[in-house]
């Protein structure tokens, strides 16, 4: 035997592979990481029990009650180890200009130091006593023109079946990259070697983490956390920041949108994609269920989270859901909420961090009004509502998570798997805002919309580990999320509209909405989810060049009478409550756009400052 064919043969392989490059790259991953063996998945169910069943034998999975959540498992994660990592994520480009001020940077060369090539470098025997999971997946549907190819190499088998759910995984995947097919290599390492006999813990990983995306060779290297998007590496660091710079240079969009159908009960349908920060409701948006008085409006759900937008044939904007799956939160699920998601949690599902019932199912804050009497928390301690009371000890942690296929949604929308993807007909942007910004504003031009969506800001979840409940600006819903200068991703946004608009394409309308604000009690005055549908029906209904809107400082907004109220008790002043615009709230929140600016004066486009500069005039008068 050549001495090829014995490399293939340790590395394990599949006959049927004919790819070198792919080949090759995972032979010196695994010299790097001395990983104990190597595993090539096919993607199959067979695969997903056997790997359910290996994490179940080592305390990482529980299996959850068959009879009330079929098929379904609990994972506790360590508490070190609970949401992404913002400050540890790094995006190294050669130029540190073009990481931009919102993203951390070191030097590529220092960073492989770091991580592969120096002494001491971390992902050096980093696998050690595990296997090596070699994870090829499609963001986006197979054979689709918008999407993109990955292969995640992983020591982690819970990030193989969570990739399983969230992606198209597989030997299909090794098909469509044939001999020389294009993918992005992601390398991920929990950093928790075994020496020889050394017992496993239930959630390995390290207390030193790194998030690192080099743009210019599109690689994506993770260590240290195993949890949701540090891990998963197909999310936040393929789908949003390498893609976003693939998009950058080929001319289209990577965003952190939902994608929904909006069809009226005369049956027209139209697609609006919606951004909002981490935990600020995009699952529940995209599966909205109209409330009973507006019969006849239907929502059906293309994604959640993540949407790849480039211009068809016809020049118009289409999206589709590079995902596969849902990673959603899960406190504030509930039959209100989001009966939809609730439905597509029946079974099939992996729970991360939430609590355990004593019939093995799972319970989360909000999920009933009631709490169970007694539980096991998320980290396994005993709860109950006394506990609770005197600890303030949360059952399940604030960003527990479910991980479930699409397919399991009752509202997704048929061509939610259309290789095409969908025309868009509107963006919306939101942030969470107790105060200031109004429930809904259109934009008078792509550049008004722009301005709004740069400027957004949101108060801080707990998506990302650090203080909560923080205004910052969140541009775009992208601040974690963008691989490039912030200024330049302005630019190409701004691009993009002028080339379509110079084609004569209508562009999509540009919406800003708030469905946060809250009364002098502290509560939300705006009763959201199904009720957004008004909002919708009358965005749909400017689209269609029949709704009312009313002009003010930075957009349209709509009267009282310009929304439909029909079966919902909000009276005028509860309206002038969510949608006020109060000069000296607008005087303070244009002073921190400006402070925004600066930060991103580094190739910020003149239009935005421009129409900073004629809100300020409006202001004044
Ligand atoms: C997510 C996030 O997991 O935005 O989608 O944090
Ligand atoms: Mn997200």
């Amino acid at each position: 035997m050549n001495s090829l064919a014995n490399e293939e043969m340790r590395l394990n392989v599949p006959a049927h592979l004919q790819h070198a490059r792919l080949i090759d790259w995972v032979g010196r991953m695994a010299e790097l990481t001395q990983a104990r063996d190597v595993y090539w998945c096919d993607g199959s169910d067979a695969e997903y029990d056997r790997l359910c069943a290996k994490l179940v034998a080592a305390g990482t999975l529980e299996r959850l009650n068959p009879e009330t959540r079929p098929n379904s498992y609990l994972a506790r994660s360590s508490a070190s180890d609970v949401a992404r990592v913002e400050d540890r994520t790094f995006i190294c480009s050669a130029r540190k200009e073009d990481a931009g001020p919102t993203n951390n940077w070191i030097a590529p060369q220092q960073m492989r130091e770091l991580l592969q090539s120096g002494d001491k470098a971390l992902f050096k025997g980093c696998m050690r006593g595990r296997t090596l999971y070699v994870v090829p997946f499609s963001m986006g549907p197979l054979g689709s023109p918008i999407a993109h190819l990955g292969v995640e190499l992983s020591d982690s088998p819970y990030v193989v079946v969570n990739m399983k759910i969230m992606t198209r995984m597989g030997r299909a995947v090794l098909d469509a990259l044939g001999s020389d097919g294009h993918f992005v290599p992601c390398v991920h390492s929990v950093g928790a070697p075994l020496r020889d006999g050394q017992a496993d813990t239930s959630w390995p990983c390290n207390h030193t983490k790194y998030i690192v995306h080099y743009p210019e060779t599109q690689e994506i290297w993770s260590y240290g956390s195993g949890y949701g998007g540090n891990a998963l590496l197909g999310k936040k660091c393929f789908a949003l920041r390498i893609a976003s710079t693939m998009g950058r240079d080929q001319g289209w969009l990577a965003e952190h949108m939902l994608v929904m159908g909006v069809t009226s009960p005369g049956g027209k349908k139209l697609h609006v994609a919606a951004a909002f920060p981490s935990a600020c409701g995009k699952t529940n948006f995209s599966m909205l269920i109209p409330p009973a008085a507006l019969q006849g409006w239907k929502v059906t759900t293309v994604g959640d989270d993540i949407a790849w937008i480039k211009p068809g044939k016809d020049g118009r904007l289409y999206a589709i859901n590079p995902e596969a799956g849902y990673f959603g939160v899960a406190p504030g699920t509930n039959l209100h909420t989001n009966a939809n998601c609730m439905a597509t949690l029946k079974r099939d599902v992996i729970f991360t961090n939430v609590a355990r019932t004593d019939d093995g199912d799972v319970w989360w804050e909000g999920m009933t009004q009631t709490p169970p009497a007694h539980l096991i928390d998320w980290q396994g301690k005993h709860w109950t509502p006394e506990i609770a009371r005197q600890t303030g000890a949360k059952a399940a942690h604030p960003n527990s998570r479910f991980t479930v296929a699409a397919t399991n949604n009752p509202a997704l929308d048929p061509q939610w798997d259309d290789p095409a993807g969908v025309p868009i007909d509107a963006f919306i942007f939101g942030g969470r805002r107790s105060s200031t910004v109004p429930l809904v504003t259109e934009a008078r031009s792509w550049i008004e919309g722009i301005y709004m969506a740069a400027t957004m800001g949101s108060e801080t979840t707990a998506a990302a580990s650090g203080a909560q409940g923080v205004v910052r600006r969140d541009p775009f819903a992208m601040l974690p999320f963008i691989g490039y200068n912030m200024s330049d991703y302005f630019q190409h946004w701004l691009d993009l509209g002028a080339k379509l608009e110079a084609q004569d394409i209508a562009l999509p309308r540009i919406y800003c909405v708030n469905w946060f604000r809250k009364g002098a009690d502290g509560k939300f005055i705006w009763p959201g989810y199904g009720e957004n549908m008004r909002v919708l029906q009358w965005i749909v209904g400017r689209i269609q060049g029949q709704a009312k809107a009313e002009d003010h400082l930075m957009g349209l907004s709509p009267g009282y009478a310009d929304l439909n109220w029909k079966g919902l008790d909000f009276t005028q002043a509860q309206y002038r409550q969510v949608t006020d615009i109060d000069a000296a709230d607008w005087a303070r929140e244009v002073a921190l756009h400006a402070e925004l600016f600066e930060q991103l004066a580094y190739h910020m486009p003149a239009p935005l400052l421009a129409t900073m500069a004629d809100i300020r005039k409006r202001l004044a008068r």
